[in-house]
């Protein structure tokens, strides 16, 4: 059967470091029943683009900064606040939930199928949360294009100090203009910028081509209700997903927060550019091979589903099969080049 977030009044304490400044990752409750996720008109509702962060105007910077910092004062009590946001990561990667019908065991959207799913639903009502605060329907969140070398760095608009976008608790080494590694393990690599540019580019070949030939090992094992957590992820989750959250977060705090650590990551604003563009490998991935890169067809996937607030705030049940194509969510990626598609390793 598949994974279903059960009732959010079931939602219970997180497995937290104890460097934590939170208690709970619950998000605030709902008095009505969760209603199920309704597909947006095409007719009536825009299409949103979303940019890559390093090409975007200071207008659109302004935008997005307004947007923040509108979610940013919300009181955390309030589902569609910033605090809010950041704690839905929190709760669906740190225990706070049992799937549907097995209480005892923990939901864990990572290492499994359930990440791209889980992910894309995330930033959708993140966007429409933002976009709504701003009074703009077609605002599209940013994306942050490491896949390509001029989005191999940090991007700008988020290492302004004094911008909403901005967060304390990241690796300083890495800051502009430094270049990030895809591989980071931890360990500073020794390439000049050209090597590590080519080194980049290979890695993007090797995880989103080599290793990703199938649905399941690009979107990762099969996780149904009473398995355990962490079947296994997919290629693109392992690596540079993984190595993106390590490189961007701080690792003289006590988690590596909060880039480098679930329970904080959604404290950081780059959060939601880093998974926009892991989002964007999902539509990349199935237009490189239309035939053999197709999304999985088993119920057990195509049923899970989640439950978020939406920009009204009302509680919403989605299921997997909901968001498999982003133009019936309303959104589309800028479409930039993809220099490693040609880059085998
Ligand atoms: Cu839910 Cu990038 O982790």
């Amino acid at each position: 059967d598949p994974v279903a977030t059960p009732d959010i009044s079931t939602c219970g304490p997180a497995d937290l470091p104890p460097s934590a400044n939170v208690l709970t990752c619950c998000p605030p409750p709902s008095n009505a029943l969760p209603v199920a996720f309704d597909t947006p008109d095409a007719a009536s509702s825009p299409l949103r683009t979303r940019p890559a962060a390093h090409s975007v105007t200071a207008d659109y910077v302004a935008k997005f900064n307004a947007g923040i910092a509108a979610m940013k004062a919300l009181p955390a009590g309030d589902p569609r606040s910033f605090a809010a946001q950041a704690s839905v990561h929190c709760a669906y990667c740190d225990g706070s939930y049992s799937p549907d019908g097995f209480p005892g065991m923990e939901l864990q959207v990572h290492n499994s199928w359930l990440f791209f799913p889980f992910h894309r639903c995330y930033l959708y009502f993140f966007e429409r949360i933002l976009g709504s605060l701003i009074g703009d329907p077609t605002f599209g969140i940013p994306f942050w294009n490491w896949d390509a070398p001029d989005g191999m760095r940090m991007p700008a608009m988020y290492t302004d100090q004094s911008s909403q976008l901005f967060d304390p608790r990241r690796d300083g080494r890495h800051a502009p203009p430094k270049l990030i590694d895809l591989d980071y393990n931890g360990r500073e690599s020794r390439f000049t910028d050209s090597q590590q540019i080519d080194h980049n580019l290979r890695v993007m070949y090797r995880q989103m081509v080599s290793l990703s030939p199938t649905p399941s090992l690009f979107f990762g094992s099969a996780y149904r209700a009473g398995d355990d957590p962490n079947q296994g992820p997919g290629a693109v989750e392992n690596i540079p997903h993984g190595p993106v959250h390590i490189w961007s977060g701080d690792p003289n705090q006590p988690a590596s927060e909060d880039m480098g650590n679930f329970y904080s990551a959604g404290n950081d604003p780059l959060f939601y550019a880093h998974h926009a563009n892991i989002d964007r490998m999902w539509s990349v991935w199935k237009g490189l091979d239309a035939r053999r890169h197709t999304d999985i067809t088993d119920p057990d996937w195509l049923d899970a589903s989640f439950l978020f607030y939406d920009e009204t705030p009302k509680l919403v049940r989605i299921r997997v099969r909901d968001v498999l194509d982003t133009d019936r969510l309303r959104y589309r990626y800028q479409d930039v080049p993809l220099p490693w598609r040609t880059a085998r390793p």
